[in-house]
């Protein structure tokens, strides 16, 4: 069992790394469990100490495009335009990868998502590296995301030695996953960047790839993801009041609280209905409502427009049952 600390040393953070061990790193969208993208070694680990199946390919985070193009064999032109508007942001491009990008990392796929991410600690770091990281979200495979340092060590703790501590994660969502065919924008994953933004950007309507399934070929886009152990369900509250006590709901709304349950009970994303807000508290809530003393817990979807979309694909995912 591994001793784990929260500290800022980008030193300790790249001594680590440099040794294949694993860092969780912050980053503006979620805290990410980091390792060296051109060791197998390494990435092995990740995939290990998740628990997370090797068909779910891995992001990898560089600093700048320069580094980018080290293992990256071609960059669209749609890539470019969303790469410099957007970058360092919470985007990821699928691009062509080279040889360097071990078959571990993109689970045997050509392509390789990449991101410049957002936040100064990481960027300085990855600028001291000399190979990008792989990183995906640093929770337990399917379950919720994390957002603050301490999500991570109470439920990653015992398997890794250092994060690096960046404070709570400004969107509180994942990036936005955009692939290149031919001439379409393809969305494979909804997440920080809103699909409007992207559309203004390239005055093109994007595809909408994110088809709920269980197949493995569409790696990552399981339908059942992003869950709480609590029972977790969408829709009407009545149904549920008559199988619960009131005392034991939870509730996680979106602007206002719900009638005839205790308002300890309750979580409000955000009470001035802005999606942005409660894409920062959302999978934090979930956690404090999952952590806390209730059998089940409901939650109601948001407006389907900008951050709400990837919002309500997250409610959708961790509300899936079977
Ligand atoms: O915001 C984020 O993207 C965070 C932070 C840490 O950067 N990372 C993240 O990683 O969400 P993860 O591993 O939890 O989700 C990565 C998802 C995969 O599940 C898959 O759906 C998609 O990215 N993905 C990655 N590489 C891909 C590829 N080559 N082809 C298709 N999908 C890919
Ligand atoms: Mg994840």
């Amino acid at each position: 069992m591994k001793k784990c600390v929260i500290g800022k040393s980008i030193n300790k953070a790249k001594k680590l790394l440099d040794a294949d061990e694993l860092v969780a790193i912050p980053t503006e969208t979620v805290y990410g469990l980091a390792a060296n993208a051109y060791h197998t070694e390494a990435v092995l680990k990740l995939f290990q100490v998740k628990n997370r199946p090797t068909f779910d390919p891995l992001i990898v985070h560089a600093s700048d495009i320069d580094k980018i193009y080290d293992f990256t064999s071609a960059f669209p032109v749609n890539a470019q335009k969303l790469a410099e508007h957007f970058w360092p942001g919470p985007l990821t491009l699928l691009l062509p990868k080279k040889k360097n990008i071990p078959d571990l990392v993109t689970a045997g796929s050509k392509l390789v998502g990449v991101r410049i991410p957002h936040h100064q600690l990481t960027l300085s770091l990855l600028d001291k590296l000399d190979y990008p990281l792989a990183a995906p979200s640093a929770n337990p495979f399917g379950y919720i995301s994390p957002t603050e340092p301490l999500h991570v060590s109470t439920q990653l703790g015992n398997s890794i030695s250092y994060i690096l501590d960046g404070g709570h994660c400004t969107i509180g969502i994942e990036s936005t996953i955009v692939g290149f065919d031919q001439n379409e924008i393809l969305i494979y994953r909804l997440g920080g960047i809103p699909i409007e933004e992207i559309e203004n950007r390239l005055q093109k309507k994007v595809i909408l790839f994110t088809n709920d399934t269980k197949s493995p070929n569409a790696p990552g886009m399981l339908a059942s993801h992003y869950a709480p152990r609590k029972k977790f369900t969408l829709g009407s509250i009545d149904r549920i009041i008559e199988t619960y006590p009131t005392t034991k709901i939870g509730v996680l709304n979106f602007c206002s609280y719900k009638k005839n349950i205790p308002a300890s009970n309750q979580l409000i994303l955000s009470y001035r209905k802005d999606t942005i807000e409660a894409a920062s508290n959302l999978f934090s809530f979930l956690r404090k409502l999952d952590e806390s003393d209730v059998d089940i817990i409901i939650g109601e979807l948001v407006p389907e427009e900008g951050l709400g979309r990837a919002i309500n694909d997250r409610l959708r995912r961790a509300a899936h049952t079977t």
